[in-house]
C-alpha cells in the first residue's frame, strides 16, 4: 500500500490504471470505521486500483469548533485500511489541496437549502470544492459515498452531473452498530451516556417506518418532535420525510415516489444524522 501526500505522486501511481484498468475511489476524512472500510472493500472488489483519501476538509466545517474537535489518528487509519487491499492513501497538506484560497461558489439549487444545507451554512459548498479538487486528483471510474450522508449523495450526484465528471458514483448502505446507531467518525466524542442515549435515533427512525402507511405524515412529524421534548439527553435539530429526488419535504406518502426520513440530532455537543428509506 503506497501512501502519497501530494497530487503529482498519486497522478504516476495511477497512470497504469488510468487506460487499462478501473480506479476506485473512497474520499474519507479519516477517522475511519467499519462504515468507511465497507465502501472501501466494495471499491477494492470493483476496480483494479482502490484509492482512499483522508483529509479533514477545512471549507465544509461551519463551526470552527467542530472541525477543532474532528477526530484524527492516521497510524490507526493506515493500519485499517492495511488489512482492505486498499492500494493508495492519498493524505494532502492544507496547502496541496488549497494552495490558493478556493472561491468558487457552487449552485446545487433546491437540493442545498434544506436539512443539512439549512442549518449548516456553506457547508455543501465546501463539500463541492473538496470533492471536486479530489475528482480532478484522482480522476477515478468510479466513487464510493455512504448512504448515511443521503442530502450530500444528491449533492454530489449533481456535481458530477452539472461538471461533466466522467465518474460512477456508488451509494452504499448505512452500517450500524449492534445497537442501531448508525457508524460515525464523530461517534467516539460521545460521552459514555450520551452514547447509550444515541440509539434513540435510530429506534424512532424505525418507529417512524412503522407508522408510515397508516399514520399521516403531519402526526408523525409531531410524535417524532414530541418524543424528543421528553427525551432527557437527546436535542432534535430537524426531522423531515422528503422526496428522494427532490430532497424537498413531502406532506403525503405516494406509493411510487421514494422518500426517506431524515433526521439531526445533537447529543450534547456532538451531531449526529441518520436516515431511513421509507418505500423502497
Ligand atoms: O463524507 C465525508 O467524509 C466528506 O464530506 C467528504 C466526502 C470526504 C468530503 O470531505
Amino acid at each position: 500500500m503506497d501512501i502519497v501526500n501530494n497530487i503529482a505522486k498519486l497522478q504516476g501511481l495511477l497512470k497504469p490504471h488510468r487506460q487499462e484498468g478501473s480506479i476506485g475511489f473512497v474520499p474519507t476524512m479519516g477517522a475511519l470505521h467499519e462504515g468507511h472500510l465497507s465502501l472501501v472493500r466494495e471499491a477494492v472488489k470493483n476496480n483494479s486500483v482502490t484509492v482512499v483519501s483522508i483529509y479533514v476538509n477545512p471549507t465544509q466545517f461551519n463551526d470552527k469548533s467542530d472541525l477543532d474537535r474532528y477526530p484524527r489518528d492516521l497510524q490507526r487509519d493506515i493500519k485499517l485500511l492495511k488489512k482492505t487491499g486498499c492500494d493508495v492513501i492519498f493524505s494532502p497538506s492544507d496547502r496541496e489541496m488549497y494552495p490558493e484560497p478556493d472561491n468558487r461558489k457552487f449552485d446545487f439549487g433546491a437540493l442545498e437549502t434544506v436539512m443539512e444545507g439549512k442549518y449548516r451554512p456553506g457547508h455543501f459548498n465546501g463539500v463541492g470544492q473538496i470533492v471536486s479538487k479530489l475528482f480532478d486528483a484522482v480522476i477515478p471510474h468510479k466513487a464510493y459515498f455512504g448512504l448515511k450522508d443521503f442530502q450530500q449523495l444528491a449533492i454530489i450526484k449533481k456535481l458530477v452531473s452539472d461538471l461533466n465528471y466522467p465518474v460512477e458514483i456508488v451509494p452504499c448502505a448505512i452500517v450500524r452498530e449492534s445497537d442501531g446507531l448508525a457508524m460515525s467518525s464523530r461517534n467516539e466524542l460521545l460521552s459514555p451516556e450520551m452514547r447509550k442515549a444515541a440509539p434513540f435515533v435510530y429506534q424512532t427512525l424505525k418507529d417512524v417506518s412503522g407508522k408510515s402507511k397508516s399514520h399521516p405524515i403531519s402526526s408523525i412529524k409531531a410524535n417524532v418532535k414530541q418524543a424528543f421534548k421528553n427525551h432527557e439527553l437527546l436535542e432534535l435539530e430537524y426531522f423531515e420525510i422528503v422526496n428522494d429526488f427532490t430532497l424537498q419535504s413531502i406532506d403525503e406518502m405516494h406509493p411510487k415516489t421514494a422518500c426517506t426520513a431524515c433526521i439531526a440530532v445533537f447529543a450534547g455537543k456532538i451531531r449526529l444524522i441518520d436516515n431511513f428509506q421509507l418505500n423502497s
